[in-house]
């Protein structure tokens, strides 16, 4: 098979639902272990992609923990779980949220959007998940979830921006493989200013 083809087939997968995370398991029996003794979890409902979803929760959980472990949404990546990176970037009421830094309690009553939300009802994939694939965006695709999140929200705001305006509007969302121009090409192209 062409490379390239066979690339830009590896780049669709992630940017389409992120792979999950081999160890889930084991990332979630570490988090079952830092369990706080004495903590109870509350049944929550909160709206994820439109969807009104059902949740035991407990009081200092995080909502990429929530997404990830118990609505299994993989989708949204964990790095440094401390507010730097930005891969785990979700939309709450349309605004761009480090999911790994806000409580699952405080997203009650509002809209979360992860990166399995974004793609139409039938399949297709969002115009600027369309984009990236097509720019070869990612190289690693560890941080592609939360770019795609930082493009979609901009583009909901700001239709037509300048390379400089997305390139401060990707700014929260670090890549370890240095694919930032591949990033900025692919929002550029999505928002039409690029073909
Ligand atoms: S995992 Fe949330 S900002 Fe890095
Ligand atoms: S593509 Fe590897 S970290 Fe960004």
């Amino acid at each position: 098979m062409n490379a390239r083809l066979s690339r830009r087939r590896f780049i669709k997968g992630v940017i389409a639902s992120s792979i999950a995370a081999a160890s889930t398991s084991a990332w979630y029996s570490v988090a079952q272990a830092d369990r706080p003794q004495g903590a109870v979890e509350r049944l929550l409902t909160i709206n994820v992609n439109g969807k009104k979803r059902r949740v035991d929760v407990l009081p200092q959980e995080t909502l990429a923990h929530t997404l990830r472990y118990k609505l299994g949404l993989t989708g949204t990546k964990l790095g440094c779980n401390r507010g730097e990176c930005g891969c785990c970037t979700v939309l709450v009421d349309d605004i761009t949220h480090y999911s790994c830094s806000m409580l699952t309690h405080s997203v009650r009553g509002r809209s979360v959007t992860t990166v399995e939300g974004v793609q139409a009802p039938n399949g297709d994939l969002h115009p600027v998940q369309q984009a990236f694939v097509d720019e070869l965006g990612p190289q690693c695709g560890y941080c592609t979830p939360g770019q795609v999140m930082a493009a979609v929200a901009l583009l909901k705001v700001n239709p037509k921006p300048t390379r400089d305006e997305a390139r401060i509007a990707m700014s929260g969302n670090l890549c370890r493989c240095g694919a930032y121009d591949h990033y900025l090409n692919a929002v550029m192209r999505a928002s039409g200013q690029r073909t």
